[in-house]
């Protein structure tokens, strides 16, 4: 297989493995990650092979989603050895595909990434501010019965993993100080920091609208 049939037959496993999310990690969400990975691999003169690989798989491996991590990994490593990648270009998707999430950043121990991870996670927190970004938390926070917003749950700025997975009185919007718009921050590449600076105005200017709004000032 060349390049261009292995990352069709990728694409076709993701498929199988996602198209019936409703998590906010579907397709479509997937979708963009792998064309945001290509337009930061681009910008940074790196090939985009690899970060489309890992960029497609990044979610098929997520504890959210999958019941077994540890299968789920297995299994999708022996898929990449089946459509003919190299050892190298394995290694390299499985450690970006394990390390990347946004609770891996709340753990003590910080992993250094290579190239192509860096990437990949700017490439899918792209896709968690901006216009998109305002969307998926709105979904996000419905699909999981949380409160549009209680100004008496101030945001807490420094949580551990499991503070963060165990949070029960999450609002929608405190969700964006807590998360959202620290992402900027803490992006790799100078690529996705300058396509971050608009999503942020974007998000910025949501929530000062917001708070105007609930405060019947606008
Ligand atoms: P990731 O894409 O890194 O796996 P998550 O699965 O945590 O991130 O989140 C998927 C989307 O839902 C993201 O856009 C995220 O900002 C949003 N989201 C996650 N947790 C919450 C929450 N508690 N309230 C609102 N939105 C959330
Ligand atoms: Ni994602």
């Amino acid at each position: 297989m060349n390049q261009e049939q292995q990352l069709m037959a990728i694409k076709q496993f993701t498929i199988e493995k996602l198209a019936g999310d409703r998590t906010g990690h579907g397709m479509n969400h997937i979708n963009r990650v792998v064309k945001n990975a290509a337009r930061i691999a681009n910008g940074e003169g790196h090939d985009p092979f690899l970060p489309e690989v890992a960029a497609y798989l990044h979610d098929t491996v997520d504890e959210k989603i999958v019941n077994s991590v540890e299968e789920a990994q297995a299994e999708v490593q022996s898929f990449l050895r089946q459509i003919g990648m190299t050892d190298d270009q394995i290694r390299i998707v499985m450690e970006t595909i394990k390390n990347i999430s946004f609770a891996h950043t709340l753990e003590k121990q910080q992993i250094s990434l290579s190239s192509t991870a860096q990437i990949v996670r700017d490439a899918d927190w792209l896709d968690a501010i901006g216009a998109i970004g305002i969307t998926r938390a709105i979904y996000y926070g419905g699909a999981h019965g949380e409160v549009i917003y209680d100004p008496k749950i101030k945001p807490r700025k420094k949580m551990n993993k499991q503070e963060y997975r165990n949070l029960d009185d999450e609002t929608i919007i405190t969700h964006f100080d807590e998360k959202l718009l620290g992402l900027k921050d803490k992006l790799f590449t100078p690529t996705a920091k300058k396509i971050a600076e608009h999503r942020q105005q974007v998000m910025l200017d949501f929530l000062n609208e917001f708070h105007r709004e609930w405060d019947a000032k606008s």
